[in-house]
This record gives C-alpha cells, structure tokens and sequence, in this order.
C-alpha cells in the first residue's frame, strides 16, 4: 500500500521548519477498556483526522443478527449477513457521545451498537473467520481515505499492516474496570466494579485467545501504558508520539 503525507501548516506564515508531516494512517489497537477510542477520537479531533473505530462494525453486525433474528452459534449465518449488509461510517457527530456515525444499508445504528445484548454478543460475532474477511475489505477502503486514526484489535496487524504510524495503547485491568465503573457512574447507570472487572477480564481472553486477528501488539507499534495517566495526559502522548512521528527515510 502506498500512502502520501500530509503536510501540516501550523500557521499561515509557516517556513519549510515549522512545517510538519503526519503520519497520513494511524493504527491503534489494544484492549476493551484501554481508552484507545477516548484518547484516539480526541487527538483526531486535534489534528483534524477522520476517526474509526473499528469495534462498531462488529458490533453492527451482532446488532443486526439481534435484529433479525440470525443464529450467532452459526457461523455461516452471520457471514451471509455480514455480505449482504453495506456498512459505512462518516464523521458525523451528534450530541449524543457518538464519535462517529455507522450506517447500515444508509440507516443510522449508531446509537444501539453499545446496547448490553450487543455487548454480550459481540465477541462470538468478531470470531468468524468469515465475518473479518468480509470487514477487512471495508475497513481497508475507509482508511484509503488517509488522514485517518483507525482503533481496533488487528489494525497494525492485519488491517494496515502498512500504517504509517502505530500504537499500542495498553491499561491494567484494575484500571480499565475502575473506568468503565466511572463512565457508567457518570452516565447515571447502575454499576458493580466486580462484574465490569469479570467482564473485562472475559472479553481480554476471547479477544487474545481466539484463533483468528487475536488481539496483539505488532512488532513495530508503540506501547503506550495509560494505567498512571489521566485522560488529559494520555491525549497529551498520544498527540506527541504524532508530531514527533517521521516519514522513513
Ligand atoms: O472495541 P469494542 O469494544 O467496540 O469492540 C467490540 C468487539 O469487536 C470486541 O469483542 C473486539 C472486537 N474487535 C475485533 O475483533 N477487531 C477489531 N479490529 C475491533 C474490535
């Protein structure tokens, strides 16, 4: 794949120094919980990138099985699903904390993709092989687009092996599980940090234990530890792992 950089002028009198030049794709993966999304929809919002996270597409897909009934115990269901559907994602922002919009055959499902029958099902769904084939071609179209930071699993892996620029944002489990437990808090939802912990810790296994795009750092991608940083300074080495990024020579 070959991809052309951005030029970024940080003022208009801008000199060939104070010139700088981003990396035009940006892969970021690591675990449920990590603030990969926060921290990525937020440097994105900075620098003025397209941001994707992938996981909504998996998740269009368990809702739609929800929707229409499809068996997720069988694979080849979900796959003539996931073939028939043309999913989409634009960077329309509503005031409703979505950080992108996710279409399925034009109609907007942003809001149900975070539903708890999805969260249940979600992982079966990103299992089948023949589900992330069918999303591969997808979500290598979109970041064709460039100037894009794309959150996932297997982004620096398998989807963009090629990114320019690759992260690998990683938490303690304690402090993945104290997080969703204050999101939930401050969204007014009831919550138990022991079960969020256990469900973390469930998904952890599936994602990293499953035969197919497991969940793992990619050799050249950049560990980034956020368990002792606040948001504010995970957005912060994030953003700076960016603008310190150079094209290979
Ligand atoms: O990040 P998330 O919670 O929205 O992800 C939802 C599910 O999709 C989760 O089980 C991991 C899976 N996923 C994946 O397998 N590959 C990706 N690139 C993104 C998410």
């Amino acid at each position: 794949m070959v991809y052309s950089w951005r030029v970024f002028a940080l003022n208009p009198d801008t000199t060939a120094e104070t010139q700088l030049v981003l990396p035009n794709t940006i892969a970021v993966d690591g675990p449920a919980g990590s603030g990969k999304s926060t921290v990525s929809f937020a440097v994105a919002q900075r620098i003025g990138y397209l941001f994707f996270d992938t996981g909504a597409f998996y998740r269009a897909i368990a809702l739609l099985a929800l929707e229409q009934h499809v068996d997720m115990n069988n694979p080849d269901e979900v796959v003539a699903l996931a073939q028939r559907v043309n999913l989409d994602m634009t960077p329309d922002l509503k005031n409703d904390g979505r950080q992108c919009t996710i279409l399925a055959d034009g109609r907007d499902i942003t809001p149900h993709i975070h539903d708890p029958e999805v969260d249940a099902h979600v992982s079966v769904v990103a299992a089948i092989p023949g589900v992330r084939r069918t999303l591969l071609d997808v979500q290598r179209a979109i970041a064709q687009r460039g100037q894009i930071i794309m959150a996932g699993r297997d982004i620096g892996t398998i989807v963009l092996p090629d990114a320019d620029l690759k992260l690998f944002i990683d938490a303690s489990l304690e402090q993945r599980a104290r997080r969703r437990y204050q999101q939930r808090l401050d969204k007014g939802e009831p919550a138990d940090l022991a079960s969020i912990r256990e469900g973390l810790q469930a998904r952890d296994t599936l994602d990293s234990g499953r035969a197919v795009a497991p969940l793992l750092r990619a050799p050249d991608a950049i560990y980034v530890d956020t368990s002792d940083l606040t948001l504010e300074q995970s957005v912060e080495a994030v953003y700076r792992l960016i603008m310190e990024w150079r094209p290979p020579r």
